[in-house]
């Protein structure tokens, strides 16, 4: 009972790029998000309008989006370009430069809601509501992401009822997706088996669902297994394995998006990506970062 066809949302010019000591050049991750398109990918998460100051490796938003909007125009690629907005401000920001699909992003504990938004849960969400509000007022999609839903690298193991109450509190505002997100890379397949089922229980249908596994334990592609079994078919991962969390100790790199993809065709689950030119694009991306990908897959098919 595996899905036919699965939608990678790719995170790495943001997730990834997000946590790197140095700052990448512009031009670079214009080129980034280009060659992501040509490889397949149809969902590339941009950047995000945060404050620079909190992630100064993306504080050239204003510069970088209009360098790739037109992916997102173009009718044969026709890419959809989400950006990070934690605010109204942030939304402003992205609404003037012809964002059309934006995210949230909130935390099922408040040790990380304090450290990555200087709010409470429910002060995040307060913030959230007149995001959500005025992006659908003008036809904006909009994802929620839920971090923290396994583990919490100062609270420890999180309660399955915590994640589901703000997935609700998400839903009800309006988000049109939420993504999972296992931000210090702690869940094993039996956790996220346990979560689904309780978030179906509680009226959270698995088609608004897609999951965000960090693979700090080597865990995520098992996890990513344990969520297609359950019936979701959107997946984040980011090219390379690039990425962690600067606000998060002990976060490192998201599943990678070749990882995600050798098991997926193996599996004869239709992505749309083309494996080599995806390898190519991390390949010349840690030729630029200076350092060799962690993704295996990409040491693999790059080594032949
Ligand atoms: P704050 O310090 O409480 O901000 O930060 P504030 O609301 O008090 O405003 C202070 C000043 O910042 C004001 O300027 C605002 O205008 C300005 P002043 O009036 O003093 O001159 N400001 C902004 N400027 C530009 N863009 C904005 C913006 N907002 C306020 N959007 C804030 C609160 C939310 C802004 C801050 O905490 C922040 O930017 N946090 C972002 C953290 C972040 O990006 N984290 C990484 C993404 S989440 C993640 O990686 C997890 C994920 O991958 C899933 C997973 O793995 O779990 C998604
Ligand atoms: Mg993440």
């Amino acid at each position: 009972n595996l899905p036919a066809r699965v939608r990678i949302h790719e995170v790495g010019a943001r997730d990834g790029l997000q946590n790197e000591k140095t700052t990448v050049p512009t031009p670079v991750k214009a080129e980034f998000v280009r060659r992501l398109a040509s490889a397949g990918l149809t969902t590339i998460e941009a950047t995000s309008f945060v404050h620079p100051k909190w992630v100064p490796q993306l504080a050239d938003a204003e510069q970088l989006f209009p360098l790739v909007r037109d992916l997102s125009e173009l009718s044969d690629l026709g890419v959809a370009l989400p950006v990070l907005v934690p605010n109204e401000r942030g939304l402003d920001r992205a609404l003037a430069l012809g964002a059309r699909q934006v995210a949230v992003f909130a935390s099922a504990t408040e040790s990380f809601a304090k450290a990555n938004l200087n709010r409470t849960v429910d002060e995040a969400l307060a913030m959230f509501e007149p995001v959500v509000s005025r992006a659908r007022a003008e036809n904006v999609s909009v994802r929620g992401y839920l971090s923290m839903c396994f583990g919490d690298p100062w609270e420890g193991p999180v309660p399955v009822g915590q994640v589901v109450r703000v997935c609700r509190a998400l839903l009800d505002m309006g988000c049109d997706e939420l993504s999972l997100g296992d931000t210090i890379g702690v869940a094993t397949p039996g956790h996220v088996r346990r979560l689904l089922t309780e978030l179906n229980e509680t009226d959270v249908p698995t088609s608004t669902l897609a999951v965000h596994f960090h693979d700090t334990y080597g865990q995520a592609l098992a996890n990513t297994y344990a969520a297609l079994e359950h019936g979701v078919t959107t997946v984040d991962a980011s090219a390379g394995g690039l990425g962690g969390c600067p606000f998060a100790r002990s976060a490192t790199g998201n599943l990678a998006t070749e990882d995600l993809v050798w098991m997926l065709q193996g599996l004869g689950i239709e992505t749309g990506v083309d494996l080599t030119g995806l390898v190519a694009t991390s390949t010349w991306m840690a030729d630029r970062l200076g350092r060799p990908s962690p993704s295996r897959t990409v040491r693999a098919l790059s080594h032949k």
